[in-house]
């Protein structure tokens, strides 16, 4: 599937994104060992939900699917069974990190399987500390010493206590970690070198698990999950972000974004794009649980920013698109410390400077694992999403401000976490600005 993109008009109106992917993921596991029944509402329509909830009913969770909610009938700390197939994990690296985590402290062992992209990324980021804690792991090799799925989790009750110092700045791999912790013998300690997404910390509290946070480390004492009652996801900011750049970017736009993740951890680029000459304002309700609420964003003459190593993990889903925000601005952008954005679903670092370069602008890799971007104009061009939602839709926002057509290849990677993406740019951006075609 391809999708042809022509110059946009000014975006305009409410718009809605689709309830977080990172959250529900979160939210399916740890109903699923919790005693009693989950509703999670809304249900997100992406791929990667979908993996996750197969998942816990191949281990024993049952699932009532209506057009409210999702019900998740938990088994209980101790009732998660054997599977009796594989766990396959499509491409969805957070089911499959996140579910190790949890693997690792059942009596049983199941095999995580993956599609061919994730079948290439790193695990020995949770090995290591899962290992450390009791579990045995097998997994292919690959390149370079790496391990790689498909992952044979053996696991093991009770699990032995950890500290541990996360070597890379990554919410996943804290979350294997925090999650193996609730079947650990004593208290579990995860110190972060930066500050990543705490999702898995709040959902953890929701159900009624002790975590403490004590500067950059945080403890999570090992007990029984409680059901936490009706769990109403807010939207995923990761998705608004794609609205919200393509709005900066056509002059003239002016959008709100209603009931959006605001978590502290998840929202940098509003800081960003609020440097870089956009007019932003976003209202957080406090809730207990996940801060939420509106954002709304007026275009306004973009500038060039620079940005350390240090500010990657509160953006590290957004830095594709603000690389087209860069692109769009006047001066020169520098982004550094960009490791991390190499081993996602492809190595965005170098499909966005790519394709971006196709697209006229005039970007190029550094020294310290970053990119410098000179704002300018952009020329429609064909350009390949690299099999990635990311880059699939951050080029797609390029098209909507670049002289001509641009013709994005291979989007229907989109449904892993926004399958409704092109309908929502359609509706804002004007008909016929975005278009798919269909192969066959
Ligand atoms: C995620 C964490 C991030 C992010 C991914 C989802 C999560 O990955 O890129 O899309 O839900 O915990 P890393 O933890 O590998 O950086």
């Amino acid at each position: 599937m391809d999708a042809i993109v022509t110059p946009a008009q000014p975006l305009r109106g409410t718009l809605t994104v689709p309830p977080d992917k990172a959250i529900c993921h979160r939210a399916v596991l740890l109903a699923a060992a919790a005693e009693g029944e989950t509703d999670i509402r809304p249900w997100p329509s992406a791929d990667d939900c979908q993996r996750t909830l197969h998942l816990v009913q191949q281990l024993g969770a049952s699932v009532a699917v209506s057009p409210e909610a999702v019900r998740i009938r938990g088994v209980g700390e101790a009732g998660l069974r054997e599977p009796q197939a594989n766990l396959s994990c499509g491409e969805s690296g957070t089911t499959l990190r996140l579910a190790a985590g949890l693997l690792a402290g059942q009596p049983f062992a199941a095999r995580l399987t993956a599609g061919p992209s994730l079948s290439r990324r790193p695990m020995r980021r949770i090995i290591e500390p899962l290992t450390r804690m009791g579990a045995r792991i097998e997994a292919a090799s690959a390149d370079a010493g790496e391990l790689c799925p498909p992952l044979i989790v053996h696991g093991r009750r009770p699990l032995k206590a950890l500290r541990y110092e996360l070597p890379v700045a990554s919410a996943q791999v804290k979350s294997a970690v925090l999650l193996a912790g609730i079947w650990a013998d004593g208290p579990t300690t995860v110190i972060e070198p930066q500050a990543t997404r705490d999702h898995t910390e709040r959902m953890l509290r929701r159900l009624g698990v002790r975590v403490r946070q004590e500067g950059a480390a945080v403890t999570v004492e090992p007990g029984p999950l409680r059901a936490p009652g009706p769990l109403v996801l807010p939207g995923d900011f990761s998705s608004a972000a794609f609205l919200l750049v393509a709005a900066a970017c056509v002059p003239g736009s002016q959008v709100t974004l209603q009931g959006v993740g605001l978590n502290p951890t998840r929202i940098r680029l509003l800081e960003v794009l609020q440097r870089m000459g956009a007019a932003v304002r976003w209202t957080a309700v406090e809730a207990s649980w996940e801060p939420r609420g509106t954002v709304e964003l007026e275009a306004g003459p973009l500038r060039g920013l620079a940005l350390e190593a240090a500010d990657v993990p509160g953006l590290i889903d957004e830095l594709p698109i603000l690389m087209v925000a860069a692109a769009c601005a006047r001066g020169t952008t520098r982004l550094q410390g960009l490791g991390e954005l190499r081993v996602k679903e492809t190595d965005r670092v170098r499909s966005m400077v790519e394709a971006l370069g196709r697209l006229g602008a005039r970007i190029r890799l550094n020294a310290a694992e970053g990119v410098e971007i000179e704002g300018g104009r952009l020329r429609g061009a064909p350009v390949d999403s690299a099999g990635d939602h990311r880059t699939a839709m951050s080029l797609a926002v390029a098209g909507l401000v670049a002289e001509g057509a641009t013709t994005v290849r291979g989007v229907e990677c989109v449904s892993k976490s926004f399958p409704e993406f092109f309908d929502v740019l359609r509706r804002a951006a004007g008909s016929p600005t975005v278009k798919t075609v269909d192969k066959g």
